[in-house]
Formats: structure tokens, C-alpha cells, sequence
């Protein structure tokens, strides 16, 4: 199709590989297991289940089509739709949240390196949490490793970057995983932390849960962001767009349930703690407990990098594209300058974890690198997923979009009144509400 200039996916499967990448990461396996345990376990899992089929698939679906029909960056697809200047700042939020995203979550992503090389030369029983993400130096280090990963498939270029790398690790991640649930099933306690991860409790719901499930749902999915816009950019109108988002929310969610049945039976009942260092904490301790542990640590911090990396791909080919498409920038250039952003922008999150004190503690508690995960991660992802609802219904038109799907899906007449109903009404009305709960009451962090 076309535009050979920006190439396109090898296969329909490349394509599902790529996007399930950016889909599943850090958002699954750090932070979708922190957030449950702090919402209250099996009922955040069904709200949040909810919001992924009801909310973030009809919105997969409106990223992907956008995309698709502008064959473009999400500011120049948007763009191509209406030349209406305002609309485009939708783009640029997504251009800006990639970045502001990426700044934060190349530390995360930096403690999987750094826990991956301890286990490795068999010194995960001194690794101190606290004390690790408190050394600068360190943290550097790893920032910068990851970034540079980052940067070298990036800029190799979509189809022999993205999508070589993804279709031989993707499959590998997955069974790992699933060597590490009958290892966490068959430990002691295992029973205490399959309930409090299964069963609901539904003394326990509040607003909160909502807003978390639905931040949760577009972080974990990747949408808002226009990642998966200019994923779906590289699309051809042969292929089948509802099938492409389904497997991509499938497969997404499935990956988080599975971490969960890591991290929830290692436990063995509710977290007594659940913040950013659950992941790290808890698995350490229990790694270090078990036989053959440092080798199933070295496996763990492994994928949990393999995870993050096909993610940070995806965070960085956003603002990439947009200089390639719009700003005329070589893939190698644009991939210079929003690399060097990012590292100037991830500082201050990389010394908020003990290094640098200020910052641990700005505002009511919490860091500067939650707060950057709210407002980037939460906010910015909800806001631009409201905007892009809006866009089709508003502005390119609900029959327009309906077409775009038909090229590859004849059948797609059947059910688009779902999808109708998911955009115009539930998507836009159950985000509004969750806005309005965080301006009035101010409850937000946490
Ligand atoms: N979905 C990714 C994860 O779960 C994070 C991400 C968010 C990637 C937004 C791209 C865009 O880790």
C-alpha cells in the first residue's frame, strides 16, 4: 500500500506483535500488581476488566482507524482529517505525553536492568530496595542503558526495529511467565493470594478504584497517546482492524492476570504495602527464599526488561514520527533530539526516590515520579482519550470512521452500533465522570 517511504508491517502478525509490545509492559507486570493490591484486589480486577472490554477497546478501535486512514504521526493524521488548528493540539498532547511518559518510566524500567544484573552475578540477597533506587550514580546508569536501547530500535526504523525484535520476544516473554505462575502457585500460602486477587470484596469500592481501573485501562493498553495511532499508521487497508485491536486488548489483558497470578500467590494474601516498590520488594525477598531463586530472578528481571523495552519503543516512536512526518527531521536526528529531552526531563524522577530529598516528599506524600505517572501516565492518557472520542464523533464523523473500518472487515455493518454506543455515550460519559470526581474533591494521588 502506498507509502513505501514509511514502511509498513510484514504481516498482520507483526502488527499484532508490535502493538501487543507497546501494550504490554511495566504497566502490566509493576504496575497493574500494585494498583490491585492497593484498590483492593479482586474487585479493582473486575472494574478494571469493565473498563478494558467496554472502555479501552472501542477506543483501541478509534486510535487504530484514525491512524490508518491518516498513515501518519498522530498530529498529521489529525491533521488530515481537519484543518481545524485546535484538534491538532490533541496530537501534540500525545507527542508531549510520550516523552513525559517515557521520562518516568525509564527509571522503572532502569531497576529491572540493575535487579536483573544483581541476580545475575548472584547478589540479589544484598540488594537493598530502598538504597538501590537512593544511589544517583546508579540510576544514571541504567537510565541512560535503557534510553540507549531505546534510541538504537527506534531508530533502526519500523519494520526491521520494531517488528524483528518483538516477534522473537514476545513469544519467549510469554512462556517465562508461565514457568513463573506454576513456580508462585506452588509455593506455600499460594491460596491466601489467589483470593485476595480473585475474589471480590466489595466493601472496598469507592471512586478511586474507578478512576485507577480506567487510568489503568488506557496506561496498560496503550491508548490516549496516539501510540497506537501511529501504530495503526502502518496498517494496510486489507487488514482487519477490529480483529488487530482485539487481540492486542486480549492479549494485553491476559499478560496482566498472569502477572498477577505471579505476584499475588508469592504473597500469599493482601500486600501489606502496595507502592511502586511492590514488585521489587516482595519478589526479591521471595526469590531469595526459594530454591533455584536467583535463576528465576535472572528470568523475572529479564522479561520485566523485555516487557519495558518493546513499551519505551513505542513511547519514543510517537514523538520520532511526529518529526519525521511533520518537521522533515532523518529518523536518526529526531531520534537525537527527543532521546536528549528525555534524559533532561527524567532526572528529577530518577533523584526522587531517596537520592535527592525534595523531591521524594512534593506533594502530600508523594514523589515526583508518581506525580509525573498522574499527571502523564493517569491524567494526560484519560484526557486524550476523551478528546479522541470526541474527534470522530464530532469532527470526522462516526459514518467516516465506520468506513475506514469496513476496508477490511465487510461484516463490520452488524455491529458498529456497539461500537457507536462505546464512543458517543459510555467511553465519553464514564471518563466526565471520573474528571469531574478528581476537580470537585480534589482526590487524586494516592
Ligand atoms: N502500555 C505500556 C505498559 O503497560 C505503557 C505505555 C503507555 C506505552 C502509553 C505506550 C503508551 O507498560
Amino acid at each position: 500500500m502506498a507509502n513505501t517511504k514509511r514502511g509498513e508491517w510484514g504481516s498482520k502478525v507483526g502488527f499484532i506483535l508490535a502493538a501487543s509490545g507497546s501494550a504490554i509492559g511495566l504497566g502490566n507486570i509493576w504496575r497493574f500488581p500494585y494498583i490491585t493490591g492497593a484498590n483492593g484486589g479482586g474487585v479493582f480486577l473486575i472494574i478494571y476488566l469493565l473498563c478494558v472490554f467496554l472502555i479501552g477497546f472501542p477506543v483501541m478501535l478509534v486510535e487504530l482507524s484514525i491512524g490508518r486512514h491518516g498513515k501518519k504521526n498522530p498530529v498529521g493524521a489529525i491533521k488530515k482529517i481537519t484543518p481545524n488548528k485546535t484538534w491538532s493540539l490533541v496530537g501534540y498532547l500525545g507527542v508531549i505525553t510520550g516523552i513525559g511518559i517515557l521520562s518516568y518510566y525509564l527509571v522503572v524500567a532502569g531497576w529491572t536492568i540493575g535487579y536483573f544484573f544483581k541476580s545475575l552475578t548472584y547478589s540479589l540477597n544484598s540488594v537493598k530496595f530502598s538504597s538501590f533506587v537512593a544511589n544517583a550514580p546508579t540510576q544514571g546508569i541504567f537510565f541512560i542503558i535503557f534510553l540507549a536501547l531505546t534510541a538504537f530500535v527506534v531508530a533502526g526504523g519500523i519494520s526491521e526495529g520494531i517488528e524483528k525484535m518483538t516477534k522473537i520476544l514476545m513469544p519467549i516473554l510469554f512462556l517465562l511467565m508461565v514457568v513463573l505462575i506454576v513456580r508462585s502457585m506452588t509455593l506455600e500460602n499460594s491460596m491466601g493470594g489467589l483470593k485476595f486477587f480473585l475474589i471480590p470484596d466489595f466493601s472496598k469500592v469507592s471512586a478511586k478504584t474507578f478512576i485507577y481501573a480506567l487510568g489503568q485501562a488506557f496506561f496498560s493498553l496503550s491508548l490516549g497517546m496516539g501510540a497506537m495511532i501511529t501504530y495503526g499508521s502502518y496498517l494496510s487497508d486489507e487488514d482487519n482492524l477490529v480483529s488487530s485491536a482485539f487481540y492486542v486488548v486480549f492479549f494485553d489483558t491476559l499478560i496482566a492476570v498472569m502477572a498477577g497470578f505471579i505476584i499475588f500467590p508469592a504473597i500469599g494474601g493482601a500486600p501489606s504495602k502496595s507502592g511502586p516498590g511492590l514488585v521489587f520488594v516482595v519478589l526479591k525477598d521471595i526469590f531469595i527464599k526459594m530454591p533455584l531463586g536467583e535463576l528465576v530472578a535472572v528470568l523475572f528481571f529479564a522479561l520485566l526488561a523485555i516487557a519495558a523495552l518493546t513499551s519505551t519503543v513505542s513511547l519514543l516512536e510517537v514523538p520520532v514520527s511526529y518529526l519525521i512526518d511533520e518537521k522533515g527531521f532523518s529518523r536518526k536526528k529526531a531520534v537525537f533530539l527527543t532521546s536528549i529531552i528525555t534524559l533532561f526531563l527524567g532526572i528529577p524522577s530518577l533523584l526522587s526516590l531517596g537520592a535527592f530529598p525534595p523531591l521524594t516528599n512534593v506533594y502530600k506524600g508523594k514523589g515526583f515520579l508518581d506525580i509525573m505517572d498522574f499527571i502523564f501516565g493517569n491524567i494526560s492518557l484519560t484526557v486524550g482519550s476523551f478528546l479522541l472520542c470526541l474527534f470522530v464523533i464530532y469532527v470526522w464523523k462516526f459514518k467516516n470512521a465506520e468506513i475506514e473500518v469496513l476496508k477490511g472487515f465487510k461484516n463490520f455493518k452488524k455491529y458498529s452500533y456497539l461500537w457507536k454506543y462505546a464512543i458517543s455515550f459510555l467511553a465519553p460519559v464514564a471518563i466526565l465522570i471520573v474528571m469531574l470526581y478528581i476537580i470537585i474533591t480534589g482526590e487524586s494521588l494516592g
